[in-house]
Order: structure tokens, then sequence, then C-alpha cells
């Protein structure tokens, strides 16, 4: 069974490719200042302080399947921004709200989620008539290097008998897939493309805590043994050490932009 939990304290520090792939998102969107948005799938809050920063007049709820997470967006965002925020532990897929909110924004989530229909149904129904959703998760090629090598790995002793039931935690859709789901939820004026998101850290450190921390969360599961995660990790950081350029992630990114109809 995959936790639902992340380590959010070390996802807080890690995660500046997240927050700046989100920053860039938040500077297309259509914003008066006074809007109820909803952040789906917020972590720890890193970029809804920045959404809430852009809307002086405005409310943010945000959203996450993980407690931890919720805890640690909590923490950060009460005390600076007090009853403009709410956080909420659901899932994306089963949102406890109707027809709420002016906008949604979401990053680096859905990619997670596993049934696309149920999430843009319950993402359809939380927005008001003519509320947007303006998201961007993995999509496409995302992470196919690095992939290919995790899977050969974990199909290779000694790791290959704790990963006989794996199958991957993410959905990564292209365009067209999406566009297709988001219409048969009700959306319209529907967006959707990919973009190249490369991503280089700074080094082996970096690599190491990264991965397990980040993108392997759930793949590090498999292996009962602490030392036997941290030789899989070890392994794969070697292999990117040789990379060009050294410590790449070869991020693709799915933008996807809707209004509800
Ligand atoms: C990589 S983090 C992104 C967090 C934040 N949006 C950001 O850009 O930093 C992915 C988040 O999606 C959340 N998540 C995954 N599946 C979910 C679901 N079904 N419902 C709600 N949240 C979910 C995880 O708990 C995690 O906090």
């Amino acid at each position: 069974m995959k936790s639902r939990e992340w380590n959010s304290s070390q996802y807080h520090r890690l995660s500046q490719p997240q927050l700046s792939w989100g920053k860039k998102l938040l500077s297309r969107l259509p914003l008066r200042g006074d809007e109820l948005l909803l952040d789906a799938a917020c972590g720890t809050g890193r970029l809804t302080a920045e959404l809430l920063q852009a809307l002086p007049l405005g409310r943010v709820v945000g959203v996450d399947v993980s407690q931890n997470m919720i805890g640690t967006a909590s923490d950060h965002l009460k005390p600076k921004f007090g009853q403009r925020v709410d956080l909420v532990v659901a899932d994306l897929q089963a949102l406890p709200f109707e027809h709420a909110f002016d906008g949604i924004v979401s990053t680096a989530a859905f990619h997670w989620v596993p049934d696309h229909d149920r999430l843009f149904r319950s993402l359809r129904q939380a927005l008001r008539p003519s509320g947007w959703l303006h998201a961007q998760c993995g999509g496409g090629p995302n992470l196919l290097k690095l992939r290919t090598r995790v899977n050969k790995l974990a199909t290779s002793p000694p790791y290959a008998s704790f990963f006989a039931n794996f199958r991957e935690p993410w959905i990564f859709a292209d365009a067209e897939t999406a566009a297709d789901t988001l219409q048969r939820a009700g959306f319209v004026d529907i967006e959707a493309g990919l973009e190249s998101a490369l991503t280089i850290l700074d080094d082996s450190t970096q690599y190491a805590e990264f991965l397990p921390a980040i993108i392997l969360r759930t793949h590090l599961e498999c292996l009962p043994d602490p030392d036997l995660r941290a030789r899989f990790v070890a392994q794969l950081t070697q292999q990117a050490a040789v990379d060009d350029p050294p410590f790449s992630l070869d991020y693709w990114r799915l933008n996807l932009s809707a209004k509800a109809s």
C-alpha cells in the first residue's frame, strides 16, 4: 500500500524547481486580486503564499491529501495570512466543495492522482460557472531517462524481488488525452501543451536528497532495509554524475487551462 504521506520539511526545503515552475504559471494568471481560489494539492504552501500575495483582497483554500503537507503549510501560512487562507486535508478526486471557487490553481500534482476522470469532474464541481482552471503537472515523456534507469535497476539483483509487484505511481498524460478528459468533465476553452523543463541540480548531495524525498518516494517504500534504499539511491546518483550535464533531470511539464461551462 503506497503511503499518502510525504516528508514535508524535506519537501519544503528541496522544492525550488517546483516553486519556480509554479511562479511562472502564476505570472500567467488572469487575477483581479479579490478572488476566492483553490490551490489543488498545495503541498507545503510555498506557492500558496505567492498566490495570497497576488490577491490582496482575496482568499485561498489549500487542499492536500497529505496531513504532513497540510500541517507544514498551516505552520507557514497561518501566522502571515490569517483568515485569508484555509487548509484542508482532502483527496482531489472527491473534493468537499460545490460551485465555490472563482479559479483553481494546481502545480506539480495531477500526475500523482490515479484517476483523471474523477479528478477533473471533482475540480469542475468545485468551480463556479465560468470559473477557471490553470494547472501544470508532469506529462508526456516526463523523466523518461531517469525512469528507464530506475526500472532497469529495480529489475536487477538485489532489488528485483522487492519490486516484483511495483507499478509506477504516476500518470503522465499527453496534451491530447488531458484535453479529452477535461472536456468529458464539462470544461470548455481548453488549452493543453507540453514543455521541456530540464532541471540541473547542484551536486551529488542535492541529487541524493531530491530523489528519495520527491521523485522516488513510493519506489523506496518497496525496499525494507534503509541500507538497501541508500544503495539504490547511491547507484542512481553515480549514474547521474556522468550525465551531460551532471545531475540533470529530464522533466517535462503539461500546462492545462480551461473554464467551467
Ligand atoms: C510534488 S507535490 C506539489 C505540491 C505543491 N503544489 C508544489 O508545487 O510544491 C505533490 C502534492 O500532491 C499531493 N497529492 C497527491 N495526490 C493527491 C490527491 N489525490 N489529492 C490531494 N493531493 C494529492 C501530495 O500529497 C503532494 O503534496
